[in-house]
């Protein structure tokens, strides 16, 4: 972080978005991008018009990555970091080394270029399959690859982009071959999206938010589900699903994990201690 040397500025800036915290991280993003005054102030401008912080920022960390982030893909939350945590305890207790691994619905590449950097510790011969629908988000994705080679050229080396929707993006050979599947998939039920934030529901894409209503009749959970059925088709023996969820959803993943004949089904919370996943083994 660069030290903040224009408290007048800071004080301009803060009075524009009304936080004087936000405002010194737009006053030193601005000066370690090379912004002058009148940068910083229509970041501040942008950012009081609504605009998530992140978005305004453009980039913003995530586990040990600092992503770019913009409205092509939705912002990484502190729960995916956690889903992050759990893949990888999951992946070095598979008894094998994890060559194997795929993200499912990768928007920004977070949980895969995570799993890239962090799971390719150690194991070179890691593959890492970065999926989405959106061709938006998979150019986003393919940015902070390209940022990531820079820094860990190795890393960066092990992860393939792939689009497609869910298991379709991967290539036939891979049926059978997963040690490890994440994802965190669209969970917002489509009755929920009025009720957002307005910073989430008018600034991030709809895509990366919403599901239809699952089999279950629970809201948001049919890509939930869809993630889960096909796994076992997917997964090598042994292998390990983990899928992002809210809460109110975790029973309804734990019968489709049951349902599609999935075994070890447990539900994990994030940090807050609040139900975030679902893991289950083939
Ligand atoms: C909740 S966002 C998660 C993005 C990223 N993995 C993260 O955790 O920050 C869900 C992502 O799934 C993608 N998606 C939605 N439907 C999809 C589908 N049918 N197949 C593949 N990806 C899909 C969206 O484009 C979006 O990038």
């Amino acid at each position: 972080m660069h030290r903040v040397t224009d408290r007048a500025l800071v004080a301009d800036v803060a009075r524009v978005v009304g936080d004087g915290r936000e405002a010194r991280w737009i006053v030193e993003h601005a000066a370690a991008t090379g912004l002058d005054a009148a940068g910083a102030r229509q970041l501040a401008v942008r950012r009081a018009a609504g605009e998530p912080l992140q978005y305004v920022l453009g980039t913003w960390p995530f586990r040990t990555l600092e992503l770019v982030v913009d409205r092509r893909a939705l912002v990484p939350r502190p729960e995916t970091e956690a889903v992050v945590g759990v893949a990888l305890d999951r992946a070095r207790a598979l008894g094998r080394p994890c060559r194997v691994t795929a993200d499912l619905g990768t928007g920004t590449g977070a949980i895969a270029l995570s799993l890239a950097v962090e799971a390719g510790r150690g194991h070179p011969d890691l593959e890492v399959w970065a999926t989405d629908r959106s061709a938006a988000a998979l150019e986003l994705a393919g940015e902070n690859l390209a940022r990531l080679a820079a820094t860990d050229p190795g890393a960066a080396g092990r992860v393939h982009l792939a689009a497609g929707s869910w298991y379709d993006a991967l290539p036939d050979r891979l049926a059978g071959t997963l040690d490890l599947i994440v994802s965190n998939p669209p969970y917002v039920a489509e009755e929920e999206l009025p009720g957002l934030d307005p910073e989430v529901r008018e600034w991030e894409p709809h895509q990366a938010l919403v599901a239809p209503r699952g089999r279950s009749g629970v809201g948001g959970t049919a890509d939930i589900e869809a993630v889960l059925s096909d796994a076992p088709r997917w997964l090598a023996p042994g292998g390990v699903v983990v899928v992002e969820l809210a809460p109110p959803q975790a029973y309804a993943a734990v019968d489709a994990a049951r349902r599609a004949g999935l075994s070890g089904v447990t539900v994990e919370r994030d940090l807050a201690g609040r139900l975030r996943m679902v893991v289950a083994r083939r």
